[in-house]
């Protein structure tokens, strides 16, 4: 009886444990579905204006999360709008064509925005150009636009007032103004010939910008005469900048422009003289070796360090060594010399240090440093001085 009871009892108290988690369980997704839809159940219509009435507010926090998930796919330049009169605007695309002369009015919508100018009207152009901000946007404005004027136009808003947001927040908008001149082709500079330094391992550019985009522009040899190949690959032309070189060569060397033609005008721009300088590809990475590690005193030792790199590129050595302290003059030989490895030309280049007389002093640390137009190479190597009565005798 007492075991029946009990066994009663504790099916009672299972029973109500698994009620007591279906409960809980039940509870838990309605106070969830609760927060994240407050006023949208049916049964919990209230009338406009009541305490608790959410649901204003609720669409308006849902409509906020919305736009700014669709921000970043926006287009760039959606912030910026080109006035073309009174209440007359047009969204700006890549680049825009005005006729040199005519004003330029922009608008960037935006709390805090700023602008950014070819640099020519920057330093110039101060006097014609007017940047006004307003509460939701801000304007420049350009008047007697010349040829000159012809670059990028940026502006960026940033959201937060203190300029401390950070700049994923700000939002750019950006577009290349081309002014039109029936006479100038090309965008004014103020120097008759520019030095261009061609590297070898690095593309440059030759600015010749066109002011107006529909220029044929081709690029030439002064001497001799020749127009340049421009296969969009080792060289390539780009309406808003001028000429790249991907892939300098000595060949290119010398002086070239561009030439301009338009209807009947053709005109040529500002000459670059092309210096080829050869470029090494990286740093060197240099060897050290010592004839011996441990000398005695009095014999002559000395500490060898080379570099191999591409063949016709300087290298520098210079050393650090123990007997500086001592005074010791550098005695020092370099070399350099063309080897074949695996089927290359490089150049093995080199720098000995020869120790005559090695004293206790010259015992330590031999640095030697190898440097090209890319940087610097380090190899350190240790030689121990001993006093021949410390030698033990080899044995017989
Ligand atoms: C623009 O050009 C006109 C006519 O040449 C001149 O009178 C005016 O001062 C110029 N404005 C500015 C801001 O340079
Ligand atoms: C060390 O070098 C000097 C100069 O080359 C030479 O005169 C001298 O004999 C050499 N000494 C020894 C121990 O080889």
């Amino acid at each position: 009886m007492v075991s029946r009871a009990c066994c009663w009892l504790s099916w009672c108290l299972l029973i109500s444990v698994i009620s007591a988690e279906v409960q809980e369980h039940g509870r838990t997704p309605k106070a969830q579905k609760k927060r994240g839809f407050k006023a949208a159940s049916p049964g919990e219509v209230k009338p406009p204006g009541a305490p608790g009435g959410k649901k204003p507010e609720a669409d308006l926090s849902q409509k906020t999360l919305q736009m700014e998930a669709a921000a970043p796919s926006l287009p760039a330049s959606s912030i910026l709008t080109l006035v073309l009169g009174r209440g007359r605007f047009q969204k700006v695309g890549d680049s825009l064509s005005l006729r040199a002369g005519d004003p330029l009015e922009l608008r960037c919508r935006g709390k805090v925005v700023h602008w950014r100018v070819p640099v020519y009207l920057e330093e110039e152009g101060k006097e014609r150009l007017r940047i006004k901000h307003f509460s939701r946007h801000s304007q420049l404005q350009l008047v007697n636009s010349t040829g000159a004027d012809t670059g990028e136009y940026s502006c960026w808003a940033q959201h937060c007032q203190d300029g401390e947001g950070a700049e994923d927040e700000a939002r750019q908008g950006k577009t290349f103004i081309f002014f039109t001149d029936p006479e100038e082709l090309f965008v004014p500079t103020e120097d008759y010939y520019k030095v261009v330094q061609l590297h070898s391992h690095q593309p440059v550019l030759l600015p010749c910008q066109v002011t107006n985009p529909l220029a044929h522009v081709t690029l030439h040899r002064e001497f001799p005469p020749e127009e340049v190949p421009v296969d969009g690959i080792d060289i390539s032309f780009d309406v808003k900048k001028g000429f790249t070189i991907h892939r300098p060569r000595a060949s290119l060397a010398g002086a070239l422009f561009c030439l301009a033609s338009l209807g009947g005008l053709r005109q040529i721009s500002t000459k670059y003289m092309l210096i080829y300088i050869k470029y090494p590809s990286s740093s060197p990475k240099p060897t050290i070796q010592a004839s011996a590690t441990s000398v005695q005193l009095g014999e002559n030792f000395s500490v060898t360090c080379t570099a191999l790199g591409e063949p016709d590129i300087a290298v520098d050595f210079i050393w650090e060594h123990p007997g500086q302290k001592l005074g010791r003059p550098p005695y020092v030989s370099e070399w350099a010399s063309v080897v074949r490895q695996e089927g290359q030309v490089q150049q093995e280049a080199g720098s000995t240090l020869h120790v005559e007389e090695a004293r206790a002093g010259d015992s330590g640390i031999y640095t030697c440093r190898a440097t090209n137009l890319q940087g610097t190479g380090t190899a350190t190597t240790h030689v121990r001085v001993t006093r021949s009565s410390h030698v033990s005798p080899a044995p017989s």
